[in-house]
């Protein structure tokens, strides 16, 4: 793993003191200095240039901020940064590799489980969660694990087939 050294800086004039934090994101441990009041939101997005966490709400509600942390999804816009310190992070860009799409965002694209994708990488991580713990899902198990994600857009019944789909592409690997 490389180790990176980097500083979210406050606004020119702003001397909040920093917090020195390590983290793993994506599989690459970095070491940054953050204010206590950063939220992990912010450093992922404009800290590590991770845009694909998007923001909807700032309150908890809508999921778009969706991360995987320790493995499990949580709302990256209700955690401060430095709650991540000795902590691993995914986000939406460690789904895929170089050369292929994680299972789930082939069910999304083979469902057309999305339309603008502003709640997109929020469902798939959330869904990558819910497969992890349990690789063979009813609807209502799909349903509920993506309960704390709102989609303005789709009526959520292509997302459904897009983790079932997922589902059953990952279990046919493991077989
Ligand atoms: S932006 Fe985090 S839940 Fe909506
Ligand atoms: S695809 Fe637009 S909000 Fe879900």
């Amino acid at each position: 793993m490389t180790s990176l050294y980097e500083t979210v800086s406050p606004p020119p004039g702003d001397d909040v003191p920093t917090n020195r934090i390590n983290l793993t994101v994506n599989g690459q441990l970095r070491t940054m200095d953050v204010e206590p009041r950063l939220l992990l939101v912010h450093l992922l997005r404009q800290g590590l240039t991770l845009t694909g966490t998007h923001t909807g709400c700032d309150t908890s509600n809508c999921g778009a901020c969706t991360v995987l942390f320790d493995g499990r999804p949580a709302k990256s816009c209700t955690m401060l940064a430095v709650q991540a310190d000795g902590h691993s992070v995914q986000t939406v860009e460690g789904m895929a590799t170089s050369s292929e799409l994680d299972p789930i965002q082939e069910g999304f694209k083979e469902e057309h489980g999305l339309q603008c994708g502003y709640c997109t990488p929020g469902m798939m991580l959330a869904a990558k969660a819910l497969l992890e713990r349990n690789p063979n899902p009813t609807e209502d198990d799909v349903r509920w694990a993506l309960s704390g994600n709102l989609c303005r857009c789709t009526g959520y019944q292509n997302i459904v087939k897009a983790v079932l789909w997922a589902a059953d592409k990952m279990r046919a690997q493991q077989n």
